[in-house]
């Protein structure tokens, strides 16, 4: 079969390294790609935010299955205008990927199902707003209601933080996103994802990760997209996912179908975990990034089939083979991300780095000039490995990186630190 795939970051090179080893696959497409993509599947320069461009290159290229890699296409609908046009889709509606475009709406959601996560308030006014912080006190969590890149959340530790948080937001710095803000008791605990595939009834689980948002080592230093991630993650106990199947994500699911707007894709749950019980964060509704990187090295080709069977609505019809193994990404930066950083500066050694069913080198944010892998984003390259425990996955990764020539870029040190012997 002809599939296309939307996206261009590291997800999307995972998903479509995942894909491209599947015998179903015979043309694989990636808008708009990267260079790394570009190695093992056609790119093509389309306006992925466009439902009508989308619909028009599938027609044109005898698509037979789309999948949506990032939230901004799933918010602008494209998802239901390539299911409006036929095309077999995996990935929810608009309306349904509001659990990750709205704060608010994943809020009336949790409510709606009795789905635990922290108590929470929604605000359009600034003095109400400040109000109401002064009443909680600090820890405290203010949110941007809708998309802002990943940026949008403010865990304040003071009160001022937090009173700061409301000026900018209502301020304008997150453009629409900020018109709304969500205000949310602050959760300690450890922070972990669960992904499940879900095609309106049934739901299937397909692995937990951990994600590493602070830029250094040791957690410190700003947020970030996400710095590396492994797989599995041993927080995330079988009692703990059973447990959120069946307080969060099940009830989820149902009450979505129960309002018309029946939810189909991966469901991405951060959940953050204190005293033996998981509480919902928040939902996204693609797979994170790098933690898709490490999903796809643990499933290979079979995540085709999952995909297929999520779109199909047959879930029930399907399980997961798992290999009892570990993953892990180290996500390489330009230097100076997440604040301001130089693009275009060439990496070598790619060339030296082993790439088979072990190692990979999944690319984010480069282009090909000249016939040189050129950095062109923040978050450039994720060296993936995976191994039989996490510290073979974690040596192979960080031997990997080892071999790179590219004195503008940088790591972390630590990624798995978590889950690693001590
Ligand atoms: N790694 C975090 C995210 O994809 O949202």
């Amino acid at each position: 079969m002809n599939i296309l795939i939307l996206g261009s970051g590291g997800r999307e090179h995972a998903l479509a390294w995942a894909v491209k080893q599947n015998p179903k696959t015979d043309r694989l497409i990636v808008a708009p790609g990267n260079a790394g993509i570009a190695m093992l599947a056609e790119c093509a320069e389309i306006d992925i935010l466009d439902g009508a461009t989308v619909v028009t290159f599938c027609e044109e290229n005898a698509v037979d299955f789309v999948i949506v890699g990032p939230e901004a296409p799933l918010a602008a609908g494209v998802a239901d205008a390539t299911r409006a046009a036929g095309l077999l889709t995996f990935g929810p509606s608009a309306a349904a990927a509001r659990l990750e475009a709205s704060k608010a709406f994943t809020k009336e959601i949790c409510d709606a199902c009795a789905a635990p996560t922290a108590a929470w308030a929604r605000f359009t006014e600034a003095a109400p707003a400040r109000a109401y912080i002064r009443a909680k006190g600090a820890p405290i969590v203010v949110k941007a209601d809708g998309l802002a890149a990943g940026k949008g959340v403010i865990v304040a530790t003071t009160e001022a933080e937090a009173l700061a948080a409301i000026d900018d937001m209502f301020g304008g710095e997150f453009g629409a996103a900020g018109a709304e803000v969500v205000i949310e008791d602050f959760m300690a605990g450890e922070e972990a994802s669960f992904f499940i595939l879900t095609d309106g009834t049934n739901a299937l689980p397909i692995g937990t990760a951990q994600d590493h948002k602070r830029v250094g080592d040791g957690d410190t230093g700003p947020n970030t997209g996400g710095m590396g991630a492994y797989s599995p993650a041993p927080v995330l106990t079988d009692a703990l996912q059973q447990q959120a199947m069946d307080q969060i994500v099940l009830p989820t699911i149902a009450e979505m179908a129960r309002r018309g707007t029946p939810y189909q894709g991966v469901l991405y749950a951060g959940l953050m975990i204190q005293n033996g019980k998981a509480r919902l964060v928040e939902y996204n509704a693609r797979f994170g990034d790098p933690e898709c990187q490490v999903l796809m090295m643990r499933l290979g080709a079979q995540a085709l089939d999952l995909m297929l069977a999520t779109a199909e609505g047959r879930l029930d019809q399907v399980q997961v083979n798992w290999a009892d193994d570990h993953a892990l990404t180290v996500v390489m930066a330009a230097k100076g991300y997440p604040g301001a950083y130089a693009k275009g500066s060439v990496i070598n050694g790619l060339d030296r780095m082993p790439e088979d069913s072990r190692h990979m080198v999944f690319h984010a944010g480069t282009v090909l000039r000249d016939g040189l892998v050129t950095a062109n984003g923040g978050r450039v390259l994720n060296i993936t490995a995976r191994g039989a425990t996490l510290e073979e996955a974690h040596h192979r990764a960080y031997a990997m990186i080892d071999l790179l020539d590219w004195p503008e870029g940088f790591c972390r040190s630590d990624i798995g630190w978590r889950a690693l012997p001590k």
